[in-house]
């Protein structure tokens, strides 16, 4: 399993994912605008991985003000967390992770600037490991919910290259192939970007788990016709009500999954659940450049100046979501989070 991030001689590297799977290339972080590029342009991407890359790259960022005075080192902090987090508004993790470092760094204002640093590096560190570990038991608590034959469909990339470990929707899959379950796993190719083309498809077949490749309009053709069981996606940030941002297309697999009777899952950890969104009609929908649908790669596929829109996530409505399972169980409807 390829790693998103991590430190080689006290380097922080991401893997360039908008280069997979054909080209492996390491992009090295060396302060919070490489990492704000990097983001930006999905070198790195989904929302666990977000919310790791969003701590390292605010520390690594502030590397260089650990000789400033202490007035000047909090003001800083202020200045990259609002960079990092305005690369992209919808998954929360980003904003999780950066706003767990600094608030860490506020309650030990009284001591030296260094010694702040340093324990920001080991709260992203914790970050990193804990969210490997919220994967396994994702995994743990979902495979079992897995059907043990029929097909299973995903969208957008949920494997260890959206998190730092196992991953959220891929991770409950792969588990249930490991335990012995059969399903065929059908992927969206999603567009535009095609995370599922891409990423997820490489993901399975490293896994050596069967899977087939769709085109996103494929849905209801294979709802209908190919013993389709469960949907299972990953999410951006959940609101208190349930209602769940995810790569556009998700709302669309949702209404058909409930017009033909089948389950619909969001597999995500508890910190993509935004205590301070109510519900989804107050998320924001990050909005991409339309050249990211005109051409692929290179190659202009539309009229040039062709009017185009490129919401990246849509919302799914709690009430068409079957559960929601995170790393302390299975939620079922109605959904309140923060009662
Ligand atoms: O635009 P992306 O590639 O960052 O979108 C990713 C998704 O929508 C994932 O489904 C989501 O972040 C969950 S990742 C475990």
């Amino acid at each position: 399993m390829i790693k998103p991030i991590f430190f080689k001689d006290n380097q922080l590297y991401i893997v360039d994912q908008t280069l997979l799977p054909t080209k492996y290339k390491l992009i090295k972080i060396k302060d919070h605008i490489d990492m704000a590029k990097a983001i930006k342009r999905l070198s790195i991407r989904g929302a666990p991985a977000l919310g790791i890359a969003g701590a390292y790259g605010l520390t690594i960022g502030l590397q260089k003000f650990i000789n400033e005075n202490k007035t000047s080192f909090f003001k800083q902090m202020e200045i990259i967390s609002s960079e990092l987090i305005d690369t992209r508004p919808t998954a929360v993790n980003l904003a999780w992770g950066i706003d767990r470092v600094c608030k860490l760094a506020k309650a030990n204002n009284f001591l030296s600037v260094d010694k702040i640093w340093n324990l920001m590096l080991q709260e992203s560190k914790n970050i990193h490991s804990q969210d490997i570990a919220m994967c396994e038991s994702i995994a743990k608590n979902g495979y079992e919910i897995v059907p043990e034959k029929g097909a299973v469909l995903t969208h957008c990339n949920t494997g260890g290259l959206a998190t730092g470990g196992l991953g959220t929707a891929l991770g409950v899959i792969i588990r249930a192939f490991q335990n012995g379950k059969k399903p065929h796993i059908f992927v969206d190719e999603t567009r535009p970007l095609l995370q599922g083309a891409r990423l997820t498809a490489w993901e399975l077949m490293e896994e050596k788990i069967p899977c087939t490749l769709c085109t996103d309009n494929m849905a209801a053709y294979l709802m209908r016709n190919k013993s389709i069981k469960m949907v299972i996606v990953g999410a951006d940030r959940i609101a208190a009500n349930g209602d769940t941002a995810n790569k556009i297309g998700t709302y669309g697999l949702a209404i058909l999954a409930h017009f033909h009777g089948i389950d619909f899952y969001i597999a995500a950890p508890t910190s993509t659940i935004d205590k301070l969104t109510k519900k989804g009609s107050h998320i924001i929908i990050e909005e991409r450049k339309g050249s990211e649908l005109s051409r692929i790669g290179s190659q202009q596929i539309a009229p040039i100046n062709c009017k185009t829109i490129s919401p990246a996530f849509d919302v799914t409505p709690a009430k068409l979501i079957t559960g929601i399972i995170t790393e302390k169980g299975i939620n079922y409807p109605p959904y309140n989070f923060f009662k």
